[in-house]
C-alpha cells in the first residue's frame, strides 16, 4: 500500500476519471520503500540496455531494465495494493509482469519517445521513483505527459520515493534526453484493469 489520505482518494479518483496523472510525495513506508531500492539497484546492476529506434512495437527509447524480483513482485500483486487501485480506478487491477521492470535512465542520451502503453496490458501504469533529479535545468530528468484536459505538457520530476499514477494507455507520456550527468532509477509497473473481478483474479 502506499499513503493517501481519505481526501487524498477523493482527489485521485477525479483525477483518474479526467486522466490526469496522480503524484504522491513520500509515498511508501520506510521499510518498503529501502527494500525496493535495494532491489532496484542490485536488479538494474544486473540489467540489459533497452534500445528500440521505434520501427517496431516498443517506443523509441534508450534506457537500462532489470527484472523484478521478490520484494517488488509481492508488492505488486498484494491485495493491500490492490484495494487502493480499485477505490481509485472503480477496476480491479491485475499486474502485467511482461510489461513490468526496474527502469534506469543512466547516461547522457537516454530518454524514452512520447507513446501511449497498450490497453490489454496497461490501463493503468505505476511509477516509484529511487532517486531525486535536483537539475531542474535538464528536461530529460522529468516525465513528460500531456493530460487531455489541457494543451499544455506536464512535466512530473523525478523525487524520490514519489509515486505517479497514470491511465498510460490514454495519456501519452514520454522522457526527453538526458542532458546531464543526473542517474533516474525507478519501478515501472503495468496493470490491466477489468469491471470483473474474475477477469483479473
Ligand atoms: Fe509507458
Amino acid at each position: 500500500m502506499f499513503r493517501l489520505s481519505k481526501a487524498d482518494f477523493l482527489h485521485a479518483q477525479k483525477a483518474f476519471r479526467d486522466l490526469d496523472p496522480i503524484v504522491v510525495l513520500d509515498a511508501l513506508p520506510k521499510k518498503l520503500y529501502a527494500n525496493l531500492k535495494q532491489e532496484a539497484l542490485s536488479s538494474l546492476h544486473e540489467g540489459w540496455l533497452c534500445c528500440h529506434d521505434g520501427s517496431g512495437t516498443p517506443p523509441a527509447q534508450r534506457c537500462k531494465r532489470g527484472e523484478l524480483k521478490k520484494f517488488a513482485r509481492e508488492w505488486s500483486a498484494s491485495s493491500g495494493l490492490c484495494e487502493q487501485l480499485k477505490k481509485i480506478t472503480g477496476c480491479w487491477a491485475k499486474v502485467s509482469w511482461d510489461a513490468s521492470c526496474y527502469t534506469a535512465y543512466l547516461d547522457v542520451g537516454h530518454y524514452l519517445s512520447p507513446h501511449r502503453d497498450r490497453s490489454e496490458s496497461c490501463a493503468m501504469t505505476l511509477l516509484i521513483y529511487f532517486s531525486s533529479a535536483d537539475d531542474t535545468k535538464d528536461p530529460g530528468t522529468s516525465l513528460d505527459c500531456w493530460p487531455l484536459t489541457t494543451d499544455q505538457k506536464l512535466s512530473i520530476p523525478s523525487m524520490e520515493n514519489t509515486l505517479v499514477l497514470l491511465a498510460g494507455d490514454r495519456v501519452l507520456h514520454g522522457r526527453q534526453k538526458l542532458q546531464s550527468s543526473q542517474k533516474i532509477y525507478l519501478l515501472s509497473l503495468c496493470f490491466s484493469l477489468s469491471r470483473n473481478k474474475n477477469d483479473t483474479h
